[in-house]
């Protein structure tokens, strides 16, 4: 469980002062699957750097499973990052010179897991992103929605409870995004929290709940009443000859 009181993020650059995020609160809760939406600039990233323990409030805390992140040093804080959860984002960041199955065996060689072990679950994540038939691939060779189906892969390895996903959808065309949204979808069912930003509405729809974003502060949060399907959008949007 996530819970956010009172968080300030600033960021000084020599002489001007940005207010990324002005008194953000916000709980959410385990199995929760939200996306966050709001105009370029409105602080989404910086409040996703901030939950993934990539970055710190200037003021505020963040409990993470009861936790107050403050109270970690930089070893505790990367534990947390390999134990419990796992980034997607819109760039992909796969390493161009390892092959799919090496990047997504990346998490586990951090965290010191041997190379029988590290093969036996990427060959699964892989599987299970319906991509082990590139699993020699270099990122080069893949399409835009296959390399973010790797890098989801490389997100899920180590079971995270929370998935954090900036703009994983931006890249992609319209049958990439319904499968990545599938994808979603199946760890949410299985028990994983969501955190999504996105800046397509249609998106949005695929969480419970969307938060909106404005000059650095929420200022809307609304329960969606049916999400989306991803899975039957895609049979859907296959069937109509991909031409939507
Ligand atoms: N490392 C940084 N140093 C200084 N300012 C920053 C830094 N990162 C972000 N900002 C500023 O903080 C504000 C919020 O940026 P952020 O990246 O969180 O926006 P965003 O909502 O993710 O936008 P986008 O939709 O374009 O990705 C912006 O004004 C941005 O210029
Ligand atoms: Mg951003």
């Amino acid at each position: 469980m996530i819970v956010i009181k009172d968080l300030y993020k600033t960021y000084n650059t020599g002489t001007v002062k940005v207010e990324a995020l002005k008194n953000v609160n916000i709980t959410v809760n385990d199995g929760d699957f939200l996306a966050v939406m709001g105009p370029s600039g409105s602080g989404k990233s910086t409040m996703m750097n901030i939950l993934g323990l990539l970055d710190y409030p200037s003021e505020g805390s963040y409990l993470l499973d009861g936790v107050d992140t403050r109270s970690l040093d930089e070893r505790q804080l990367a534990i947390l990052r390999n134990g419990k959860l796992g980034f997607v984002f819109q760039s992909f960041n796969l390493l161009p010179r390892l092959n799919t199955q090496r990047n997504v065996e990346l998490p586990l060689f951090y965290a010191g897991v041997g190379s029988k072990q590290r093969q036996a679950l990427a060959t699964a994540a892989l599987e299970r992103v319906g991509l082990i038939s590139h699993a020699g691939h270099r990122p080069n060779e893949l399409s835009g929605g296959q390399k973010q189906r790797v890098a989801i892969a490389r997100a899920m390895i180590n079971n995270p409870s929370l998935l954090l996903a900036d703009e994983p959808t931006g890249n992609l065309d319209s049958a990439s995004s319904y499968e990545i949204m599938s994808l979603f979808q199946e760890l949410h069912r299985q028990g994983s929290t969501i955190i999504l930003v996105t800046h397509e509405p249609e998106i949005a729809r695929h969480a419970q709940q969307i938060v909106h974003f404005r000059d650095g502060r929420i200022v809307n949060s609304e329960k969606v009443d049916q999400p989306l399907d991803a899975r039957r959008l895609l049979e859907e949007w296959l069937e109509q000859g991909g031409l939507a």
